[in-house]
């Protein structure tokens, strides 16, 4: 009896990924495996990947154009949270796995599977993201990570896909580990393991280095409704249009790039190179919309709201009770956060120069210095007093 009989199994076109399928047969006897790749804008071929799976075993191999879904459900809300991890990170990479877990749910309840494979490590946040998203989608499937058993080096795991006959990589292997997507990539390992290393540039390809970059700045004027990101320089674009053209005109100016040394779930340090041009700007530029917008009790309480939903969606909770809801708490905050943002691109800085809102809540007649100033400067001397009275009974006491 194996470990499961048919099993959906994560397909990326890589070596693990392929290595899975012959391995979960032979290994583990398991019947049947259908591949699924999702279509996420990684801008990979995904007809050769697709024919790669059945060469390599599988018995249907599916691909699912989930860029849409991903776009507007996923980096959007994330971008309504201001999720930065650890204050840098837009989580690419964490964001894609949800949507992946769902749709290989759907995928074995459609095909009668009693598993979910994937092909993570044991070391990573990836295999928890998956594992749990899959559990709480359908608790009954069985999840199986074979690169979590496996004990195989990189090399071996090659020689057993070779002696499987599974066809070489589609392209040459990178000494990178590179995980990318329509939101960014995530690049580690190789002479990346070494954090005094500095990142060579031919790991980047969505952002320019800076000796390339023009030499003329650029505006960029990013319209947002209800927090959401609705137009570029005035047009409007549909959600992936607008991702796909933000990543190009922002990473011409090579803004966007991470080196950063972050937390793993497991314990782990790792370190990571990101570039994440539209995530970054979108993020900045929304969240100085809701410093326009928002109220300051609303605005200060929301940072907090936020490092724990960036913390729990990093480390695999997308689909939890405390995440829907925080969801609701934000969704009703972003009802006011409709407007523009104006930044100025050059050299690698996204600066904003400029916002706008039919929902402002500055006060020029408050705010001004000039002689148009409505503030009622002696309210200010019995608010402060009332204020300060804990303090100077504290100061009477212990003089
Ligand atoms: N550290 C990132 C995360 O946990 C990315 C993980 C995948 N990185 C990679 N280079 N394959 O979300």
């Amino acid at each position: 009896m194996g470990r499961a009989k048919k099993v959906v199994l994560a397909y990326s076109g890589g070596v693990d990924t392929s290595v899975c399928i012959p391995y979960l047969k032979q290994e583990w006897g398991v019947e049947e495996i259908i591949t699924l790749a999702a279509d996420l804008g990684q801008g990979d071929e995904l007809e050769p990947i697709r024919e790669k799976a059945l060469k390599s075993g599988a018995s249907e191999s599916l691909v699912a154009d989930v860029k849409d879904i991903f776009v507007k459900e996923y980096a959007f809300p994330a971008i309504q949270a201001n999720a930065l991890y650890e204050n840098r990170y837009p989580l690419g990479t964490a964001l894609a796995r949800p949507l992946i877990a769902k749709i290989l749910v759907e995928a074995a309840a459609k095909y009668g599977a009693d598993a979910i494979a994937h092909g993570c490590t044991g070391k990573g946040n990836d295999q928890v993201r998956f594992d749990v998203s899959c559990t709480a989608l359908n608790p009954n499937l069985k999840i199986l990570a074979p690169a979590r058993e496996w004990g195989m080096s990189r090399e071996q795991t090659i020689a057993y896909g070779e002696k499987c006959g599974i066809p070489a990589p589609v392209k040459k292997s990178s000494p990178f580990s590179i995980d990318k997507n329509l939101l960014g990539r995530s690049i580690e390992a190789g002479t990346l393991e070494d954090p005094a290393n500095e990142p060579p540039e031919e790991i980047y390809e969505m952002t320019k280095a800076i000796a390339d970059t023009p030499n003329e700045s650029e505006y960029l004027e990013i319209g947002f409704q209800k927090g959401l990101p609705t137009t570029i320089n005035g047009t409007s674009k549909e959600p992936v249009e607008l991702i796909e053209q933000l990543n190009k005109i922002v990473g011409n100016h090579g803004i966007g790039r991470i080196d950063m040394i972050e937390n793993r779930l497991v314990g782990i340090k790792s370190r990571e190179i990101y570039e994440s041009p539209a995530m970054i700007v979108l993020i900045n530029a929304h969240r100085d919309l809701e410093s326009l917008t928002l109220t300051a009790d609303v605005s200060q309480y929301k940072r907090g709201i936020e490092e724990t939903y960036t913390k729990i969606v990093y480390n695999g909770l997308w689909y939890s009770p405390l995440k829907a809801a925080l969801d609701a708490f934000i969704q009703q905050t972003q009802e006011r956060v409709s407007g523009v943002v104006r930044l100025k691109l050059f050299k690698g800085n996204a600066t904003i120069v400029g916002r706008w809102s039919d929902n402002s809540l500055y006060t020029p007649d408050l705010a001004t210095y000039g002689a148009e100033d409505q503030f009622d400067h002696k309210a200010a001397e019995g608010f402060i007093y009332v204020w300060g009275l804990p303090t100077r009974i504290w100061a009477q006491q212990n003089k």
